[in-house]
């Protein structure tokens, strides 16, 4: 360990890592640069390039979330920003979209299912407040995150799992629905036939392939949403079904506060994809919160979580597919992913349907 004016530096920082360091230290502040230094344009408004470190947050409202389909899914949320809406019914809105489309096998109705052919959800949310919500492995409700919502908002607790979670969202109107559609059932039932009923660790990445990224059902899996209103306000989301033939009971990262997931009014939000093991491991999206406090940018904050998973699991790593994205309240936005691939949509008042090609480390 290092001690440089009374701040540890990891020995795993390499000299880069801690030349930032060290000039994040002697400014206390933002480094003057972009905030989506490495990231490109996939798609929509190029000035989303230049740099945005100075740019305040001035009323403008933004959503961000992963993947490409949430593009869809800023859409929605951006009928209630436009209209000066709350950052949290626009998040719970937006990620609505994916949790409901029958072909998007990774969020809500749809999902892939757990090896016993069940389809469980992972949802929460979390306001402006420090106010959070979550259900974990809730089966037949086709909004978890909409539960999650009841959770936080109804009772005293952050986390209702399983049969208990069911018991509630059912107590409180939800639907009961079969999630599992056929083409689904029938992925399933082809996985099954070469599939072992052994317990193995994220055995539906035996078959990772970087060269199939984006978009494989093997790491295209999680929505995370997060947005900021035209009162300055940040709220956040994450859904999803998990990990596609998970063991039954298995909970990942996307309803846990801190891992999927972490709102903080004061500095930012950041969310997460992948396998949710490692971002559990590291409690990767407050870390990316707590990083971008202590000033680095949401790329840089985004790379630093990714890189510890790295660090401590180096040979695991390149298997598996992992990305964070962050927004801070001055409305800078990054990512980070393991894996190339990864990429997440941006919608202001510029443009609706960016589409950013996140940096990765391989
Ligand atoms: N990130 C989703 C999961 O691991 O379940």
């Amino acid at each position: 360990m290092l001690q440089v004016k009374g701040i540890f530096v990891s020995n795993y920082f390499c000299e880069q890592d801690l030349y930032l360091t060290l000039i994040m230290i002697s400014r206390r502040k933002f480094i003057v640069g972009s905030s989506l230094a490495g990231a490109s344009v996939l798609s929509g408004n190029k000035s989303l390039g230049k740099p945005l470190a100075d740019s305040v947050f001035a009323g403008s409202p933004i959503a961000i979330s992963t993947w490409d389909f949430g593009i869809a899914a800023n859409a929605a949320a951006w009928e209630i920003l436009k209209n000066k809406g709350r950052a949290l019914d626009a998040v719970e809105s937006g990620v609505h979209v994916p949790e409901a489309d029958p072909n998007n096998q990774s969020v809500g109705y749809g999902g892939l299912p757990d090896r016993d052919g069940r389809v469980t959800l992972d949802a929460c949310i979390m306001d402006e407040f420090g106010n959070c919500g979550s259900v974990a492995a809730l089966e037949y409700i086709i909004h978890p995150i909409s539960v999650a919502r009841r959770v936080m908002e109804k009772t005293p607790h952050v986390l209702l799992v399983g049969a208990g979670a069911l018991q509630f969202a059912l107590e409180q109107g939800f639907k009961k629905e079969n999630l599992l559609t056929p083409s689904s059932e029938k992925a399933w039932k082809e996985w099954l036939k070469t599939a072992k009923y052994n317990p193995e660790i994220n055995v539906e990445n035996r078959l990772f392939s970087p060269a199939k990224l984006p978009g494989n059902q093997y790491n295209h899996d999680t929505i995370g949403m997060l947005a900021i209103d035209s009162a300055g306000n940040m709220s956040g989301a994450c859904t999803t079904s998990g990990m596609a033939y998970k063991m039954h009971g298995r909970v990942g990262d996307s309803p846990i506060i801190g891992a999927g997931l972490y709102v903080d009014n004061e500095i930012g939000g950041a969310t997460s994809t992948g396998v949710g093991e490692e971002v559990i491991r590291n409690v990767g999206s407050f870390l990316v919160v707590e990083l971008m406090r202590q000033g680095y940018l949401p790329e840089e904050a985004c790379k630093e979580a990714v890189m510890r998973i790295i660090r401590k699991k180096p040979e695991t790593a390149k298997q598996i597919q992992v990305g964070f994205l962050a927004l801070n309240k001055k409305g800078q936005i990054g990512g980070y992913a393991i894996q190339k691939g990864f990429s997440f949509a941006v919608c202001d008042q510029n443009d609706q349907r960016q589409l950013i090609k996140s940096p990765s480390y391989y």
